[in-house]
Formats: structure tokens, C-alpha cells, sequence
């Protein structure tokens, strides 16, 4: 089985927003005092690692042994199996996403990188083994458990599609409108992710006016407007060039340093290259159908 540490990067980044971020974290932890919530920054419980995680060369992880959790992985594949009915796609993958680890997904095209994201967030059922997100069994969740893990976790899209007769800054705040919140009281959080993603003066464009990086972008601030633990982005970078995927990628960052699980599928080598030398990131490659801990060769 893989498993992760969490990156102890300091934070640093665009204090606005993640002043936002915290003032919700700490609002939740309000609301769920007395519940444990071992993700939550400054609740978690000590991770023992398989590998050496501030050196990332890659090779230090070659035949590292499974880590032990001592603490709650927010989302965990046992033995997972997966096919479309024309032959197993995916076969015995297990991982576990500690609290504030981030990973990238690789392997080429059609090897089930989305696929194995969907698992993660419960839009797949998996044919054989088990998915458990935040402690819960993804397979038969109810409906409100179902959306509680719709707002724990974000999700970028490969396609990022957004309602086109709608401009950006309503698209981004569809989760809030769907899950019930005034929008009145979110404005200013709104303007100040707008600004954060760098889409402030695309606000009142309509989707199909803007960029490849633009909707890259709004497709972030839409995942995370929720304030969620998890962020799953499926090629968030591609269709875009190296500055725009360096600015992305610095984004994703700022989430993780926020103390968000990060979960990034791309076959983009340089971009994880690029991303070892800002934050504790592990890559996990898709190779037959299993699930491996890439080396030193990326
Ligand atoms: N809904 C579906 N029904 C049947 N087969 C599917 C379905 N979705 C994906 N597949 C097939 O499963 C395989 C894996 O698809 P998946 O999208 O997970 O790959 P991927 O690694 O994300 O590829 P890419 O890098 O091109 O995005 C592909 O052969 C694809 O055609
Ligand atoms: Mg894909």
C-alpha cells in the first residue's frame, strides 16, 4: 500500500485569501467541536512516512515499504479493481492520501488516471475493494453523506465545463447557491478568490469568452469556494503554456500549504519536476493496470 506525509512547508502565499480560508476552518471547527476531525489543520494525528519525504529524488522511494498511518488518510483505495465492462482497467490499487500530502497522478493516456480520480470522489463505484473517504465508505453512501463529501472534496475537471449563459463570478459561486448559502454574505469571499485566481476583471465575462488558463483557473476557484479538505484536479494544466501552467501549478501550492490534500492528474513531467522543487509532493504512476510509486527517472 502507498502512503504520505503531509508537506510542513511554511504558509506564505496571498494572505487575504487564506485569512478567508482559516476564518472558515475555524467556524467549522466551531460547529463541529467535540466531533474529532483528524484532517483538520492543528488536529492531526502524527503520520509516520515510509520514505524520506524532504528529499525527493525520486530514487529514495524506489522499493520504499508501505508508510503506517497512525492518523486518518482522507481518502483510502483498498485493493481497488476497476473495468467498463470490456476488461479490468484497474487492478488491486491501494493508496492512502494522508491529511495534507500531495500527489500527482501519471501514465499515459487512457491508463485510468481519471478513472482512478473518480473513485476517489465517488462519481465511479469500484468493481472489486474498497474507496473510504473522511472515514466513510464511498460505495452506498446516502444522499447527505454523498454531499457532505462533495464539499469535502473539490474537484477540477479534465473538460472543466461551466454554464455558458452565466458569467464567471455566478459560475464560481454555483456550489455555494447548491449547497444553500446566502450569496449576499459570501461576496467579499468571492471577489477575493476572483482576485486570488487572477480572474478579477474576467468577472462578468461568460465562459465561452474566456482563455484555456482563464477557465483553468475559474474551474479552481470554483472548486474551492466550498472551503474543501481535498482538491482533485484532473489535468488542470493542460491546453495551456508553461507560464500559465507554472501559475496554476503555484496555486495548487498555496492550497497545500494551506494544509489541503492535493491530488493532481497530468502527464506533464516538467510540471511535477517544477512542483518537487516548491513542496513535498510523492507521484504516483498508473503502469498495468497498478498503481506505482514513480522513481527517479521522472
Ligand atoms: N464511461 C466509460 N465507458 C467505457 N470506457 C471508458 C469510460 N470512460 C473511460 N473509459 C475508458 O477507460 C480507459 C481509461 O480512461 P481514463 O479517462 O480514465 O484514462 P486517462 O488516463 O485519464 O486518459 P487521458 O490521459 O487521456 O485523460 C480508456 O480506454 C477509456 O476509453
Ligand atoms: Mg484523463
Amino acid at each position: 500500500m502507498l502512503s504520505s506525509a503531509p508537506s510542513r512547508r511554511p504558509a506564505g502565499g496571498r494572505v487575504v485569501f487564506q485569512r478567508i480560508i482559516w476564518v472558515r476552518v475555524r467556524r467549522r471547527k466551531r460547529q463541529s467541536a467535540g466531533r474529532r476531525s483528524p484532517w483538520l489543520p492543528g488536529n492531526r494525528a502524527p503520520i509516520e512516512t515510509a520514505g524520506p519525504l524532504g528529499q525527493n529524488t525520486g530514487a529514495k522511494y524506489r522499493g520504499a515499504k508501505p508508510g503506517r498511518i497512525q492518523g486518518a488518510a482522507v481518502i483510502e483505495l483498498e485493493n481497488v479493481g476497476y473495468n467498463y465492462g470490456g476488461g479490468e482497467l484497474l487492478d488491486a490499487v491501494s493508496v492512502q492520501l494522508a491529511p495534507g500530502s500531495f500527489h500527482f497522478l501519471t501514465g499515459p493516456s487512457g491508463a485510468g488516471k481519471t478513472t482512478l480520480l473518480k473513485l476517489c470522489y465517488g462519481a465511479l463505484t469500484p468493481t472489486s475493494g474498497r474507496v473510504r473517504a473522511f472515514n466513510m465508505d464511498v460505495h452506498g453512501l446516502d444522499r447527505d453523506q454523498m454531499a457532505y463529501l462533495r464539499r469535502r472534496v473539490g474537484v477540477v475537471h479534465q473538460d472543466c465545463r461551466f454554464l455558458d449563459h452565466l458569467p464567471v463570478i455566478e459560475n464560481i459561486a454555483l456550489p455555494l447557491l447548491v449547497s444553500g448559502r446566502e450569496l449576499g454574505h459570501e461576496e467579499a469571499n468571492l471577489h477575493e478568490l476572483l482576485n486570488w485566481v487572477g480572474l478579477s476583471e474576467r468577472a462578468h465575462a461568460l465562459p465561452p469568452e474566456l482563455s484555456g488558463g482563464e477557465r483553468q483557473r475559474a474551474a479552481l476557484a470554483r472548486s474551492v469556494i466550498l472551503s474543501p479538505d481535498v482538491i482533485i484536479a484532473d489535468e488542470p494544466t493542460g491546453n495551456v503554456d508553461w507560464e500559465m501552467s507554472q501559475r496554476l501549478l503555484q496555486l495548487l501550492v498555496e492550497l497545500n500549504r494551506m494544509g489541503k490534500t492535493i491530488l493532481v492528474a497530468t502527464h506533464d513531467l516538467s510540471l511535477i519536476r517544477a512542483a518537487k522543487n516548491q513542496v513535498q509532493a510523492r507521484v504516483l504512476r498508473i503502469s498495468n493496470r497498478q498503481l506505482q510509486l514513480a522513481g527517479a527517472d521522472l
